[in-house]
């Protein structure tokens, strides 16, 4: 059995997330979305326990994905799932030399471990959960942005934050 992770912030899962986790899935026999942290950004506006379920909420029809919450090095979680490779989707040329530093790295720690790289849909190479999270601040229409079971819930949050900061 093949198994592909989906390492990401996921804050929140957005439209550009869940195409890649479609051809991921249809690619692999399992894929798993590890909700993981990324200590070069930010506060994150969800915690890890509320971005797993709007997760799990979103992708709960496709039946070889599931979602994990996880700590510590990528490299160290992946050794757990035996041949299992990283799954990454890269937008732009911005994004690579990132996602190139991050696979070569995972590598030394763990060598065994192979990173692929998903193009982004077209559709999708300018999103961003931090541009969502933004236009969110501005009361704007997410259905172009993100799933629709979690519009709601996304701006309720950042409604919520804004007015704490008032
Ligand atoms: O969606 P993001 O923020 O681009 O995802 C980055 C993420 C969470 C995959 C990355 O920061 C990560 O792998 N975090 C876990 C800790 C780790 O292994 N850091 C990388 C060392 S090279």
């Amino acid at each position: 059995m093949k198994t592909a992770i989906y390492p990401g912030s996921f804050d929140p899962i957005t439209l550009g997330h869940l195409n890649i986790i479609h051809r991921a899935a249809a690619t692999f026999d399992r894929v798993v979305v590890a909700i993981m942290v990324n200590s070069g950004k930010k506060q994150p506006l969800f915690t890890p326990e509320e971005r797993c379920e709007m997760a799990r909420r979103v992708l709960c029809s496709l039946p070889n994905v599931e979602v994990t919450c996880a700590d510590g090095l990528l490299a160290e979680y992946a050794r757990q799932y035996e041949g299992a490779v990283i799954v990454k989707g890269l937008r732009a040329l911005t994004d690579f030399e990132y996602e190139l530093q991050m696979a070569l790295t995972n590598k030394k720690i763990n060598p065994g471990l192979e990173t692929y790289f998903l193009a982004a849909s077209e559709r999708y190479t300018y999103l961003s959960s931090s541009i969502v999270k933004e236009l969110a601040s501005y009361g704007a229409d997410l259905s172009e942005f993100l799933p629709q079971e979690i519009c709601q819930t996304v701006a309720d949050k950042v409604r919520q934050e804004d007015k704490q900061h008032e």
